[in-house]
């Protein structure tokens, strides 16, 4: 049989539960017996899949069994040489991988558009950020990446940076000239690290942009569960080639994961890569399909507006993101993400004039039509009042553009500095002691030893205006901030 079409990580846990050990360890629940009723209710036939560390079933910390198997198996699906599997997220993957690449003296270069757990990285790293700028989109007031010249340019001002970090595809499908980046990066011995948490899904139909790995890319972390079926909390790391030292990533990888990881989360990955390959191109074929008929149908509605790969110029592009926008409603993203909910939708991502819905391998004709209905019923519901071109030139699309980063510190050094709390109105020009973002996309708009300039204070002004609550602040409503003392 194609080993491919194993799962030895599920079986491995099939075969151990026949034996029907009378359990002795973790967790206090023993196969559920012990488990709350409600639980048992929502839980009822996994609970017995849910144990401690087994020797007999392989670690996550030193795989060596059938747990290895599984992560070879995805590497080798992928086209990479490593795999390892996370059940704490993409989140403790991009760490890793930092952390396994760069160490307190050395320099990373990183977009702006980075997601905040590459600040933390960079916290437990001890390394040096060094932004690129990215390039935005003010029609749409969305993140387009770096260009590729703005990275080489970044490269070339900087060539004792160790490694690029690059977000591919971002959160709205967008993705830069991955090709053409990796490829400057490696000529000048730079290492290419690839938060490709959007696009584990992206090697399985042709229609969709190549893949970070494919692109030549040397570690690449991806959310599985983000578009793909396996458990919220559950992503791999792939890494290709010699540049990267795997031990190492290893080490880190250890440092960052539960020492109790959860066998579900872990099988859930094994099922996943399993399904994608055996069911993926057809799945996915029914995603894009169910994609396009969503954006033909949404382009009907009067006001609505769709982005698409044109409108934005990207070089590649996700369509099974779409984003809807209403500006020529006259309302916010904001509002039109409430009107939403009250038909009992829920979308992904809210900002500007917009909201972001994800189409993936659970959807069906079903949910598309009812997400058609709803902004049918609400375009009828709303006075319409499109914008005109000066509120648009003053518009809160522009002020989902990020502030440019100005580093004082690294974000290590801000961390463990003295800091005092001062009122906002005061903190122009200090050194933030805080990182700081929205949730979603989960940007940091400001990364502890970063200067708080002027477009950081209007960046939160806006934001406050159009009722957003930030994320990593000790004051949530941001009248005072944590800064470094002077
Ligand atoms: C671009 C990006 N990178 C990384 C992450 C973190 O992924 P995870 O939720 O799997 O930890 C997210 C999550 O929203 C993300 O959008």
């Amino acid at each position: 049989m194609n080993k491919q079409k194993k799962m030895p990580f599920v079986e491995a846990l099939v075969e151990y539960k026949k034996d029907s050990f009378i359990p002795f360890h973790t967790p206090g629940h023993k196969i559920g017996q012990g488990a709350p009723h409600l639980l048992q209710q929502w839980m009822g036939p996994a609970l017995p899949y849910d144990l401690g560390v087994m020797y007999a079933l392989d670690d996550l910390h030193e795989p060596e069994g059938a747990l290895q198997e599984a992560q070879d198996l995805t590497a080798k699906l992928y086209g990479a040489d490593h795999c390892w599997f996370s059940i704490n997220g993409t989140t403790a993957l991009i760490e890793a991988m930092i952390m396994g690449t760069v160490g307190p003296g050395d320099s990373i270069i990183i977009p702006r558009e980075a997601h905040r757990s590459v600040a933390s990285g960079l916290v437990l790293s001890g390394a040096t950020p060094i932004y690129m700028e990215c390039e935005f989109h003010r029609r749409w007031g969305v993140p387009l990446g770096v260009t590729t010249e703005q990275a080489i340019a970044t490269m070339e001002a900087h060539p004792e940076a160790k490694a690029i970090v690059l977000v591919y595809p971002n959160y709205y499908g967008i993705g830069v000239d991955i090709e053409g980046i990796v490829k400057a990066a490696h000529e000048r011995d730079m290492i290419v690290l690839v938060d490709e948490a959007h696009g584990p899904h992206l090697p399985f139909h042709e229609d969709f942009p190549i893949e970070a790995i494919a692109a030549g890319a040397d570690l690449v972390a991806q959310s599985t569960h983000k578009s793909l079926g396996s458990l919220t909390q559950t992503s791999w790391l792939l890494g290709k080639g010699d540049r990267i030292n795997a031990r190492r990533i290893t080490q880190m990888h250890q440092m960052l994961q539960s020492t109790s990881p959860n066998y579900i989360f872990l099988a859930s990955l094994d099922m996943a890569r399993h399904q994608v390959l055996t069911e993926g191109k057809e799945l996915l074929e029914r995603t894009l399909r169910l994609s396009r008929q969503l954006r033909e149908q949404l382009q009907t509605i009067k006001g609505v507006a769709i982005m698409d790969q044109e409108s934005v110029g990207a070089m590649h592009y996700d369509i099974t993101k779409v984003l809807i926008d209403v500006r020529d409603w006259g309302i916010s993203g904001v509002e039109f993400e409430k009107l939403l909910r009250a038909q009992h939708i829920e979308v992904e991502l809210v900002q500007a004039h917009h909201v972001l819905v994800l189409i993936t391998i659970g959807d069906t004709e079903e949910s598309i039509r009812q997400l058609v209905d709803s902004v049918r019923h609400i375009e009828k519901m709303v006075n319409r009042n499109p914008l005109n071109d000066n509120i648009y030139e003053a518009s809160s699309d522009d002020s989902s553009r990020l502030p440019t980063p100005v580093v004082r510190l690294t974000p290590r050094e801000a961390m463990y500095k003295k800091r005092e709390r001062i009122e906002l109105c005061y903190a122009l020009h200090r050194i933030s002691g805080e990182t700081i973002s929205y949730y979603p996309p989960g940007i940091p708009f400001l990364v502890g030893g970063e200067e708080i300039t002027e477009s950081v204070l209007q960046y939160i002004e806006n934001r406050k205006a159009l009722g957003y609550v930030p994320n990593g602040a000790d004051d949530r409503d941001l009248h005072t901030i944590w800064v470094i003392e002077e």
